[in-house]
């Protein structure tokens, strides 16, 4: 038996190995349109093009917005041979030909599935169909995984991870593999070879900071949980702290605004999750503020933190390409403040240019400013570069 021990070690550790993502994909946080904030259930393949075409009409496309991700509910059932069959009424035309029309618009198409027996609509999930699930994703030519986590009990989720994970990095397509554990087994301390985002929370709900009994959050209550988390992002890993609500239903413009600042200053996946096709030309501008953008791409890909909370105002940085410097000037309050802002509190010494990423604008330098009006629920967004 002793003689055998090195042999199963030596298979233990190269099956290990092998479980390892794609390492060439998600240099920077993803970015596209996921359908489940806004659509749920209610998704068919018009829906999905009408999406696409919108994400290159509105110039989403050409802003970064590259995945469009058909959440739960586009699958029924698995046919004789346990291959996973798409809804013939919602998707007539197959998953396939979605993809080549995707692929034709120069985006790149995501689909779901979870580690369990169910996907959380109650669709059939993946364990135990894991290479096959992988393998049929490859031939249609699918970009993008989220793989939820609903349906797993008894599952050890540091098994049925790196078994999905395997199985796209072996299906010979670069395929993006989207951990969604809702943070439940600290996805971040395991899966930086694992996946290439994983979820760090419950889900979010559109809202500013409410609770639901199941678990849902609000924007800012997600933000929370951010803290600490910074250290597990790099390229090719991200935190993933969940879609974006921007452009539905209950965010005011500023509490969109604000949203979307923190999201792109903790170098977090953009999956935007409203309707595009009647999206405001408010939602479009916080959507497509390349500067904000430009914040959450940086290529250094280093997640921005907290610096200073005083329970309503809080200062948050994110350090850039060339030394520069994205900060956050956040009031939590609902009632305007004209805050004092001492600027070695987020460690900043020395003087800065600042470049207001809403307004798109010079402001000035951090030696001109020693306090800002903010509005309730609001932030200011600057980018600092150095003088001198
Ligand atoms: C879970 C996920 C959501 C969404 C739904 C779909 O709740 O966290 O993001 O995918 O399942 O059923």
């Amino acid at each position: 038996m002793k003689h055998l021990y090195p042999i199963l070690m030596f298979v233990f550790l190269s099956s290990m190995l092998s479980a390892q993502k794609n390492p060439n994909l998600a240099k920077t946080p993803p970015m596209g349109w996921n359908s489940w904030n806004r659509f749920a259930c209610n998704v068919d393949e018009n829906l999905i093009r009408n999406m696409a075409d919108v994400m290159v009409s509105s110039g989403m496309k050409d802003a970064g917005y590259e995945y469009v991700v058909i959440d739960d509910c586009w699958q029924v059932s698995r046919d004789k041979n346990g291959v996973i069959v798409p809804d013939p009424k919602r998707f007539p035309s197959g998953i396939k030909a979605l993809a080549d029309y995707i692929h034709s618009k120069g985006l790149k198409l995501g689909i779901y599935s979870d580690a369990g027996r169910f996907t959380c609509q109650h669709r059939p999930g993946s364990y135990g169909y894991e290479e096959l699930d992988a393998k049929t994703y490859a031939s249609w030519n699918v970009d993008y995984l989220k793989y939820d986590w609903c349906a797993t009990q008894g599952i050890d989720p540091k098994l049925v991870y790196p078994k999905m994970s395997a199985a796209l990095a072996q299906s010979g397509r670069d395929i993006v593999f989207s951990i969604c554990e809702w943070g439940s087994s600290r996805p971040w301390s395991w899966a930086t070879n694992v996946g290439h985002l994983w979820r760090t929370t419950e889900d979010i709900v559109d809202c500013y900071d409410c609770k639901t009994d199941w678990g849902g959050m609000g924007w800012t209550l997600i933000l929370d949980e951010q803290v600490g988390l910074e250290k597990y992002a790099h390229p090719g890993a991200w935190n993933d702290p969940d879609m974006l609500e921007v452009g539905n239903k209950m965010l005011k413009y500023n509490e969109s605004q604000a949203h979307f600042s923190f999201w792109c200053l903790l170098a977090a996946p953009l999956m935007a999750g409203n309707d595009l096709v009647t999206m405001s030309d408010s939602t479009k501008s916080i959507l497509l503020n390349k500067e904000a953008i430009a914040v959450d791409q940086d290529p250094i890909g280093v997640e921005g933190s907290k610096k200073y909370d005083d329970g309503d105002f809080e200062i948050w940085t994110k350090p850039l390409q060339n030394g520069d410097i994205a900060l956050i000037l956040f009031n939590r309050n609902k009632h305007e403040f004209q805050f004092p802002v001492d600027w070695s509190w987020a460690g900043i010494n020395g003087n800065w240019k600042l470049r207001d990423l809403w307004q798109h604008k010079d402001i000035g330098t951090t030696a001109d400013w020693k306090s800002f009006a903010i509005k309730g629920h609001s932030v200011l967004f600057f980018r600092l570069s150095k003088i001198g």
